[in-house]
C-alpha cells in the first residue's frame, strides 16, 4: 500500500487555469494576437518560460532572453493580481476532504507543482498545514515532464518512489510521474491522460463515501 501521496496543485487542488488563461490572453492581446482557450490547454502543467515560448510561437513572434523574461514577469504580475483575490471557495470539490482523509490514515503528503506561486496559493486557501512537504517551481531545475519535482518530493517525505502515488491533471505531469517510477492517478479526461494507472474526474470521486457503488 502507498505511504506517500504527491499532489499537483493547478487543476488538481485548485482551478487556477482560468487565471493563467486570463493573464496569458492579456499578454497576447497586448502583443497584437489572439489566444484561445484551446491554445491554453497546451500550457497546462508547463513551466512559465516554456508556456511563454509556446504562446510566442502561436503569435509568430521572436524575442531575446531579456525581453522574454520581462514578458513572463508581466504575465506573472497579472496572474498574481487575479489569484490574490482567490479564497477557499475555489478549492476543487473534495480536495480538502480527501487531503484530510489521507492525513487521518497516516499518509505522508507532498505538493509537487511546477508553479512558483504555489506556497502563496496554499496560504491563501488555508491548506498549507495539510502538507508535510512542498516542492514547487522554486525548488527544481527541470520542469515536468522531467521527474525531478516528484523525486524531490519523495525524498522530502523520506520514501522510495515506488511507495508514492501522484495525482496529476496534465499530460506532462503524468509523464513525469511515470518517469519517476510512481503510480499515477489522472484527474480529468482518460483520452488525454492515457499513461495514468487510472483516471477520475476529480478528487471527490476518491472519497470513501463516493467509492461504495463503484
Ligand atoms: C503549472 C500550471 O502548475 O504551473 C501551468 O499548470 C503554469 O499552467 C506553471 O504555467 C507555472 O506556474 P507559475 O505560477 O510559476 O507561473
Ligand atoms: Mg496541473
Amino acid at each position: 500500500e502507498a505511504r506517500g501521496m504527491i499532489f499537483d496543485l493547478d487543476g488538481v487542488i485548485v482551478d487556477t487555469a482560468k487565471y493563467h488563461y486570463l493573464a496569458w490572453k492579456r499578454l497576447a492581446e497586448e502583443l497584437g494576437f489572439a489566444f484561445s482557450e484551446t491554445d491554453n490547454e497546451r500550457l497546462k502543467g508547463v513551466s512559465r518560460m516554456r508556456s511563454l515560448d509556446i504562446l510566442l510561437k502561436i503569435g509568430g513572434m521572436v524575442f531575446d532572453d531579456d525581453a522574454r523574461r520581462r514578458l513572463a514577469e508581466k504575465k506573472n504580475l497579472w496572474y498574481v493580481e487575479y489569484i490574490s483575490r482567490m479564497d477557499k471557495s475555489e478549492i476543487l470539490p473534495g480536495a480538502g476532504d480527501y487531503l484530510g482523509y489521507l492525513r487521518g490514515r497516516g499518509k505522508r503528503i507532498a505538493l509537487g507543482s511546477a508553479s512558483k506561486n504555489a506556497p502563496m496559493i496554499l496560504e491563501r486557501l488555508g491548506i498549507a498545514p495539510l502538507f508535510d512537504a512542498v516542492i514547487d517551481g522554486n525548488k527544481v531545475a527541470n520542469a515536468k515532464p522531467d521527474p525531478e519535482v516528484f523525486l524531490t518530493a519523495a525524498r522530502a517525505l523520506a520514501l522510495d518512489p515506488s511507495e508514492c502515488v501522484v495525482f496529476e491533471d496534465a499530460g506532462a505531469g503524468v509523464e513525469a510521474a511515470v518517469r519517476a517510477g510512481m503510480r499515477v492517478v489522472g484527474i480529468g479526461d482518460p483520452a488525454v491522460l492515457n499513461s495514468a494507472n487510472c483516471v477520475v474526474g476529480g478528487l471527490d470521486a476518491l472519497l470513501p463515501k463516493n467509492l461504495h457503488n463503484k
